[in-house]
């Protein structure tokens, strides 16, 4: 039960809860639109996950327990109780596939309803086994042999297509993930992908425009997303992150994980500096038995920054086997916590050879110090993505009922809701 469970919850419709479900952390904010605009957060607490990794549900009462306590501070901050949430999706399952579907039309002006029926086709037609969708998005219309179209209605053609992303996720890890959220009285109205939220949160215009990538590093997982012309188009996870750089840190210098991640903070860093020669790390020792000992700091920073460029190697391999490399921008933008590993920044620009910059959440009234880190990214992204215009098509949860397409809860699907989508997107 939450915190104000005697109490009744707010009904009000312009407040939204979020939760960032993490394998560090669990944060969740409630916010309010503001009347004269702006996104006020209106409660905010985290804390300590346990029972999940990697996005994933591992143990359900320690990741239930967890998520309660984060909800019960954002409520006694916000001085009301929620009844349903926003949650991230970071699982390794996480997938983008990019479908092109055309339709015959009657070499007429294009209108509305041409464009809602092709969306239509386009969400009937995909499929994609035990994964259920989390976002569809119209990234690029075609009439005949005309492409890259923003707008095709009012011009004339015979067929009309549109380039769908979908962006998936599996099916299991989201029916444990909702229902961990449900144990705790709350429901999923919505989920998204960590890696679109942490871009939301945190990218600038000229970003959105230009083509960007953003890469969130969190504990258990290493989340992407490419973003060009203002739309998602690529989303990729691996599964490995700042947890795995700390146990190496224990494994590389024979010390236990809570002091590794201390050496870590204090020590680690991602790129060699010439100071380092002769630098040694103290490191406590691994039980009575053992004593303290020293190891060079240039042993840190290999194995710390073997990991992390392992990590960026396995993404930069990701990029261009998709192809998308060549359309990613210019420019990397680095959130979550092990963002904050000095020289990751650099380390990441010699091997994507792109500039690149930590982000931090921006655009939020009332977030606190305390939470405006890059860690902190994924979070404030869900709730502006909540109330900021979408290029989606389908709102609400994801369906995991493993039926095929054609038979969901899009609005796409609907048609007076796809009208609506039009007028909101165009
Ligand atoms: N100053 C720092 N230097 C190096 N690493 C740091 C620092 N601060 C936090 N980290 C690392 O950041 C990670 C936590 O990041 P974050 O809070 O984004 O993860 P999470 O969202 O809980 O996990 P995930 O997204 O992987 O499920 C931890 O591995 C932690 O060691
Ligand atoms: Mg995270």
């Amino acid at each position: 039960m939450s915190f104000f469970s005697g109490r009744s919850r707010s009904a009000n419709p312009d407040i939204v809860a979020i939760l960032d479900v993490g394998s560090s952390k669990i944060v969740c904010f409630i916010g309010r639109q503001e009347v004269e605009g702006g996104i006020r957060i209106l409660g905010a607490g985290f804390h300590a996950s346990e029972g999940l990794r990697a996005g994933v549900v591992v143990d359900m009462e320690a990741a239930e327990n967890s998520i309660r306590h984060a909800v019960e501070k954002a409520e006694r901050e916000a001085g009301l109780a929620i009844s349903a949430v926003y949650v991230n999706v970071s699982t390794r399952s996480l997938r983008s596939r990019h479908i092109h579907v055309n339709t015959e039309f009657s070499n007429a002006e294009v209108a509305d309803r041409d464009l809602s029926r092709v969306i239509d086709t386009a969400l009937s037609e995909f499929s994609e086994p035990d994964h259920a969708i989390l976002h569809a998005i119209p990234m690029n219309w075609t009439v005949d042999d005309e492409r890259g179209i923003r707008d095709p209605r009012g011009m004339f053609g015979k067929q009309l297509g549109v380039d769908m992303h979908f962006v998936t996720a599996g099916v299991g890890v989201l029916r444990n993930l909702v229902h961990c959220v449900e144990r705790c009285h709350l429901r999923v109205a919505g989920m998204i992908a960590s890696s679109y939220a942490a871009g939301v949160g945190v990218l600038v215009e000229d970003e959105f425009d230009l083509g960007v990538t953003l890469i969130d590093m969190g504990a258990g997982i290493t989340t992407a997303a490419v973003f060009r012309d203002r739309t998602l188009a690529f989303v990729d996870a691996v599964a490995v992150g700042g947890r795995n750089v700390t146990s190496d840190i224990a494994r590389g210098l024979t010390t236990p994980f809570e002091a590794a991640e201390r050496i870590k903070a204090i020590y680690g860093s991602a790129l060699e500096s010439p100071d380092d020669d002769g630098q040694m790390v103290p490191c406590p020792p691994m039980g009575a038995q053992d004593e303290l000992h020293h190891e060079p700091l240039t042993l840190l920073t290999s194995v710390v920054r073997s990991r992390i460029e392992e990590t960026f190697e396995i993404l930069k391999g990701r990029f261009e086997s998709a192809g998308i490399e060549s359309f990613s921008g210019r420019r990397i933008v680095l959130t979550g916590g092990a963002a904050q590993l000095s020289g990751v920044a650099q380390l990441a620009e010699y091997t994507f050879k792109k500039r690149v910059r930590v982000g931090l959440p921006h655009g939020l009234l009332g977030l606190p110090d305390t939470m405006s880190g890059p860690d902190f990214s994924v979070a404030s992204g869900i709730i502006k993505h909540v109330f900021e215009k979408k290029h989606e098509v389908i709102s609400g949860p994801p369906d995991l009922s493993g039926k095929r397409a054609r038979t969901r809860r899009y609005a796409g699907g609907n048609f007076s809701k796809s009208l609506k989508w039009f007028r909101e997107n165009f």
